[in-house]
């Protein structure tokens, strides 16, 4: 592939987030409803953008976690449901509301006319452990929503999910009411179990084409929405002994060829991926070589003298036959993809393609 040689850009494929929606929306029955998350700036894929996609794709909502997000998208012109998942100030809520957007309540605190009450089965983060608080919270005008959120979705065979989903099942039962919309599945839970489903789905991680177990995408028929790149800035010969970057944590044990390339953590790329990930240059895969610093990373091309000034080097995404998944990166930093694509800054450009 051509390219113009620049230092960090994210390419988002804004078809395969509507692609990946499509494809979620296969999955559910007929009426039960895809919520497309976009917190975070879209988990970084730039959540106006991710928010159309989605919508063309069969997401009928959106969900957000601050009242900012949900001004910001409105400010953009998205007019769908959109749902605040987070804790709210008051004057949260008040953005909030002057947003349109539903909020989440397990307290009457939350001042609102449409209301999501959510019920913690055992997540122990937000909701409220108080069942009967909840049933009676849920009996409001204002309510037209029941939720819960799994804590363990994504490891299967663990058994807090059945247990979680039984006690949202009796809380949904108590409540009585078929005039609220019912919703409890993240990505994993929606890829894992129908029984999850409700009337709505909340998928966030999956629209983006990354994994939620963390393993290959194309597992669950997902495609990557996001790929990062940057581009060889020099090319230099080392001798054995010779170091690369501070602290001197990479040295040449043989005469090799060293690519220094202009993006660092100053952009996202974790300084814990010193000597630890591989990037594709010219088709082929070269270890980071020394430590990342805010604004470079050095590679080492052993003797593969074939690479230029200018070359693309791509950190996430495929070139050639060979490709980078968000999901190797997590391995190889201990976390999860959702960190990886989040953590990439505002420095990094992202251009949204079709
Ligand atoms: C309450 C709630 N629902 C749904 C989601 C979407 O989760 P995922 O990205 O795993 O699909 C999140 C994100 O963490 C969340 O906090």
């Amino acid at each position: 592939m051509t390219h113009a040689p620049e230092r960090a850009v994210a390419r988002i494929d804004l078809g395969a987030i509507e692609r990946n929606c499509a494809r979620l929306r296969s999955r559910l029955k007929g009426r039960t409803e895809l919520c497309a998350v976009v917190k975070a700036d879209g988990y970084g894929h730039g959540a106006v953008w991710a928010a159309r996609a989605a919508l063309a794709g069969g997401a009928t909502w959106l969900a957000v976690a601050t009242a900012a997000e949900a001004e910001d998208l409105r400010r953009h012109g998205v007019s769908e449901r959109l749902l605040v998942m987070g804790a709210l100030t008051r004057e949260d809520q008040r953005t909030a509301r002057e947003a349109r957007a539903d909020m989440v309540a397990w307290t009457p605190e939350v001042k609102g006319e449409r209301l999501h009450v959510k019920l913690d089965t055992g997540m122990g983060r937000l909701g409220t452990k108080d069942f009967d608080a909840a049933v009676r919270l849920a009996q409001s005008d204002s309510v037209v929503g029941l939720m819960t959120h799994f804590a363990t979705a994504d490891e299967p065979g663990d058994d807090l999910f059945a247990r979680q989903l039984e006690r949202f099942r009796e809380f949904v039962a108590a409540v009585g009411r078929d005039d609220v919309l019912v919703h409890a599945a993240n990505s994993a839970a929606t890829l894992r179990d129908p029984a999850a489903h409700f009337d709505m789905v909340r998928c966030g991680i999956a629209i983006y084409g990354m994994d939620p177990f963390g393993d290959d995408p194309a597992r669950s028929d997902l495609e990557p929405a996001l790929s990062l790149t940057s581009y060889v800035a020099a090319v230099k010969r080392f001798q054995p002994g010779e170091s690369a970057g501070y602290g001197r944590r990479w040295r040449a044990s043989e005469p090799t060829w060293i690519a220094a390339v202009p993006i660092g953590y100053g952009d996202g790329w974790r300084r814990a991926l010193t000597n630890n990930c591989d990037v594709l240059i010219g088709g082929r895969r070269h270890p980071l070589a020394g430590t990342v610093s805010m604004d470079n990373v050095t590679v080492d091309l052993g003797s593969d003298t074939g690479v230029t000034v200018g070359d693309e080097v791509v950190l996430i995404g495929r070139q050639g036959g060979d490709r980078i998944l968000a999901e190797e990166v997590a391995r190889r930093l201990g976390t999860i993809n959702y960190e990886v694509a989040c953590a990439l800054t505002p420095r990094v450009r992202r251009l949204h393609v079709r």
